[in-house]
Order: structure tokens, then C-alpha cells, then sequence
């Protein structure tokens, strides 16, 4: 009989295929976890290059507070990819962003590895239902997007495709939240997934300001840095735009400023603001609130301002950076 999958919080050796930009990121993240990885990538040099990352970026991971067990050593470079796949009960692909490339690899993938180990694409925006067309076992197969740098940004999204069973996806989804990440167990498949799709409604609004004269590259980076990015690094912007409805909060703001949805605040499209979105966006962000009070909620945002603010003063005057 094969072996079965481990429960998400007792996985023990991860695999790690690609170790370029985000894979070697990606085995920092799991050593810090206190995690075996087992890393290849046919790269001449690969091997060298990825240790002398980890050891230059291995203070931050001090800095941050390794978790039990964590070293180093618990890297290992498989002599090939069988090995690799062998031997681990979770593989993190991160290779080059070619859709005809990773349907083949994953291909691969899935005829040398245990069906119970889960295959996943660190992919920035191709669709799993694309990449599993060739494999035997696509069930086991899922994306978890991660933000760069995977060791010190925890978001990351996690999404099956049309072939993927939804265990899958769940277990893959609460392995990476017992492992130090904040996962979006996404519901259904989207190109872009969520935090590239909101990052490129601003930035396609950005490139309209520049390009029509509007307003300089410095000023957008400005609005942001110093205007709702702040308030962004503590809440989500749902969250944020239910505080500019003071009590009445999201409900409230709704009300307020649904109507100016349809003023061409912007060049991208405004949904219509249906009972069913009015509802969702209420209920969601009653759900997300815990329990607290907008009185507690703009407290917290407060609180934790000032210090950010305060170490962002600091950074750049012990560093003499312009203001
Ligand atoms: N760079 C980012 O900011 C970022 C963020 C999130 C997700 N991603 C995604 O991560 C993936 C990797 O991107 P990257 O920026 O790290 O690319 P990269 O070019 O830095 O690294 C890719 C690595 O894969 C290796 N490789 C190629 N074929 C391989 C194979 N068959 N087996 C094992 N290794 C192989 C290469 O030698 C290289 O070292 C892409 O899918 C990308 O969309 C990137």
C-alpha cells in the first residue's frame, strides 16, 4: 500500500525545484520553519549560489526568531530530481514563468513522485488547470503564490485546478498557515489571483496619471508610502475603508461613498453596486472584524502606526536617506 500524506503540522522535508529568485527564498522560509529541504535545480553553480544566499540572509532569520530546530544544515542538494522527489513530503516548484515548461515538467513531476505528496507551482499568474493537462495524478497538483521575498512577506495564495480535489487544496492551505505564512485558500481559479490582480488595478491607474500628465512618478509613490500603504502594512484595504465610515463603519461607508463608484474616479470599470455586493462586503467585513468595535479597530490602526511611522523616520536619518 503507498504511504499517506502527513498531517499538515507534521510535515518534516520539503522540495525545493528551482533555486533561482523565489526558490531559494522559499528554502530560507522552511529552514527558519525548522524544516528539512531538499533542494534542486540543474544550474551550473546552483548548489553554491543558493548556500551563500542562505548564509547572507540567515541573520534576518535570527532577527525574526528561528523556530525549533531551525539550522542551516538541514539543507541537503539532491544529487538529481528523482532524488529530490523521492524524498519529501511537499514539493515548491519555482522554475521559469513558460506555461509549455512547467505543463512538462509537472508532467514529469507526477510520474516520479509519490502520489500522496503534494506538487505545487510557486507560479506568478498561470493557471493550474492549464499546467496539470498532462499528469496521472493532477489531484494532488496546486499553485501557492508567494510575495517576494518569501521569507519575509507571509502572504501567499492557494488555489487548485480544474483537476485538483479540494483536500488538496485544504491541506495545502493550513500546511503553509502552520508554517509561518498567511494564506488565502482562494475558491476559485483566477488569472492573477489576488494580490498581483489589486496590485495591477493601481498600478494600470498609475501608468494613465504618468501618461496623461496628471501627476509625477514620485508623487504616486508618495501617495502610497506615506498615504493608505501605512494604514495597508496593519489592516487590508476593506478593512481600512469600513474605518471611513467611523461607527456606522462598512455599512455606513457604503452608503457614503457607493454612489461616487460610479464617478470616473477611475479608468478601470466599477462593478455595479448590487444588494448581493452591498450584503457581501458588509458580512465579509464583519466576519473579518473578530468581534471588535470600529472604536477598538481604529485604536489598533493607530497604535500600531506610530511605530512604523516612527521606524521609518529613523531608518532614514540614521541612514541619511532624503525625506
Ligand atoms: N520573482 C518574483 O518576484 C516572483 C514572485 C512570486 C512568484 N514567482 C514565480 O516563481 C517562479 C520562479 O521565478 P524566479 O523569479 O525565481 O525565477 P528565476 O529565473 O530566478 O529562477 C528559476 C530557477 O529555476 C531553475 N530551473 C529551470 N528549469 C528547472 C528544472 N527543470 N528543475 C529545477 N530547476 C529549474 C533555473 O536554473 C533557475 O535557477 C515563476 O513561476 C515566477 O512566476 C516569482
Amino acid at each position: 500500500m503507498g504511504k499517506t500524506r502527513p498531517a499538515p503540522d507534521d510535515v518534516k522535508t520539503i522540495g525545493i525545484l528551482g533555486t533561482g529568485v523565489i526558490g531559494s527564498s522559499w528554502a530560507i522560509h522552511f529552514l527558519r520553519q525548522g524544516l528539512k529541504v531538499i533542494a534542486w535545480d540543474p544550474e551550473e553553480g546552483a548548489e553554491h549560489r543558493l548556500r551563500q544566499k542562505i548564509e547572507e540572509k540567515w541573520p534576518f532569520m535570527v532577527q525574526l526568531g528561528l523556530k525549533e530546530g531551525a539550522s542551516q544544515d538541514n539543507l541537503e542538494f539532491a544529487p538529481s530530481l528523482e532524488y529530490c522527489c523521492q524524498n519529501v513530503e511537499l514539493l515548491q516548484e519555482s522554475t521559469p514563468e513558460n506555461l509549455d515548461a512547467k505543463r512538462a515538467l509537472f508532467a514529469k513531476l507526477d510520474e516520479i513522485t509519490p502520489p500522496h505528496v503534494i506538487i505545487s507551482s510557486s507560479t506568478s499568474g498561470l493557471l493550474m488547470t492549464d499546467i496539470q493537462t498532462e499528469c496521472v495524478h493532477p489531484e494532488r497538483t496546486i499553485i501557492c503564490h508567494p510575495f517576494n521575498p518569501p521569507y519575509l512577506v507571509p502572504f501567499c495564495e492557494v488555489v487548485g485546478g480544474d483537476k485538483t480535489d479540494a483536500a488538496a487544496v485544504d491541506w495545502a492551505a493550513d500546511f503553509f498557515e502552520c508554517n509561518g505564512k498567511k494564506v488565502a485558500r482562494m475558491k476559485k481559479e483566477l488569472p492573477g489571483f489576488i494580490g498581483n490582480r489589486l496590485q495591477d488595478a493601481m498600478w494600470r491607474e498609475a501608468l494613465h496619471m504618468v501618461a496623461n500628465g496628471e501627476c509625477s512618478v514620485e508623487d504616486i509613490d508618495k501617495s502610497i508610502a506615506y498615504g493608505p500603504g501605512l494604514r495597508w502594512a496593519i489592516m487590508g484595504p476593506c478593512m481600512n475603508m469600513a474605518l471611513c465610515g467611523g461607527e456606522g463603519g462598512m455599512k455606513r461607508m457604503l452608503d457614503h461613498f457607493g454612489p461616487s463608484l460610479l464617478e470616473p474616479w477611475t479608468r478601470l470599470e466599477a462593478p455595479p453596486l448590487t444588494d448581493k455586493l452591498y450584503n457581501d462586503m458588509v458580512e465579509g467585513f464583519d466576519e473579518s472584524r473578530k468581534g471588535r468595535t470600529m472604536q477598538q479597530l481604529a485604536v489598533e490602526l493607530d497604535e500600531c502606526l506610530i511605530p512604523i511611522i516612527k521606524l521609518l523616520e529613523e531608518y532614514k536619518e540614521q541612514n541619511q536617506i532624503e525625506r
